[in-house]
């Protein structure tokens, strides 16, 4: 495990102007940052250019001191940095233990993969009642729990999640969160948190950073930010 950064990170679409221009952020090992922002203030750009989903124009993307900002999607993944993208991205045919074992394919030796796939039961005790269930029947809490299951199959180092809470309930969203945290805490997982719902992301993460039209309008810790009605209404809309 090792510290996260990125530096200059400047993305946009097409020929138009940059979305994000210049970011950086450094993340300690082990921290829950919450990256907020009022709606198309560029929070999902962000994790889509450092999971290498979306071009960068420039910038590096640092982890354990090598820049993965060359590498493909799927050599940044293999580097230690899994994005949970918007929408719980599990395949609604197959059942929960056939979506986990699908994850851990990719470890060569069946007895780790096993070991790989116990592990996210022992962590989301609510998947492992419904090991048979079909992706399809699973609530919205259940089908997030398992998106994020997937991506910590590859024991990543950093971890990079998309509106986790979108449309889930208060309770599913804390029970989700709450492991988040901890399993930061015990691992040193980094985890950069893209949220609207503010008060759920703070509640987790100990700092806020808010991006504003692609910039950095506050970074902060979280109980300052929570605790700030005028930053709020500025930046995001409440
Ligand atoms: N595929 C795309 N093509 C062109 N412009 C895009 C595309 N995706 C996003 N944008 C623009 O980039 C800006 C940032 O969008 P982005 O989706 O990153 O914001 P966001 O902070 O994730 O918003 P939300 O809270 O709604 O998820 C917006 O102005 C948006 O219109
Ligand atoms: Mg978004």
């Amino acid at each position: 495990m090792s510290a996260f950064a990125f530096q200059d990170l400047t993305v946009g679409y097409g020929d138009g102007a940059p979305v994000v221009d210049g970011l950086g952020l450094d993340l300690a090992e082990g921290a829950v940052v919450a990256l907020l922002g009022a709606n198309g203030a560029g929070k999902t750009t962000v994790l889509r250019a450092l999971a290498g989903l979306q071009p960068a124009r420039a910038g590096r993307i640092l982890l354990g001191g090598r820049d993965l900002a060359r590498l493909s999607a799927e050599d940044r993944v293999r580097a230690g940095l899994s994005l949970v993208p918007e929408g719980r991205s599990v395949v609604v045919e197959l059942t929960v233990d056939e979506n986990l074992r699908l994850g851990g394919l990719w470890r060569h030796r069946p007895k780790a993969r096993k070991a790989a796939v116990e592990e996210m039961y022992a962590l989301f005790p609510a998947l492992d009642r419904r090991r048979r269930a079909a992706g399809h029947t699973l609530s919205g809490g259940e089908r997030q729990m398992l998106a994020l299951a997937r991506a910590l199959l590859a024991r990543p180092a950093v971890v990079l999640l998309d509106e986790p809470s979108l449309g889930l309930a208060p309770k599913a969203t804390a029970q989700l969160l709450g492991v988040l945290r901890e399993t930061a805490a015990r691992t040193g997982l980094t985890v950069l948190l893209a949220e609207q719902n503010v008060t759920g992301a703070l509640s987790v993460a100990s700092r806020g950073v808010v991006l504003s039209l692609g910039a950095v309008a506050a970074d902060r810790p979280a109980a300052d930010l929570a605790a700030d009605p005028a930053l709020r209404h500025a930046y995001l809309g409440f």
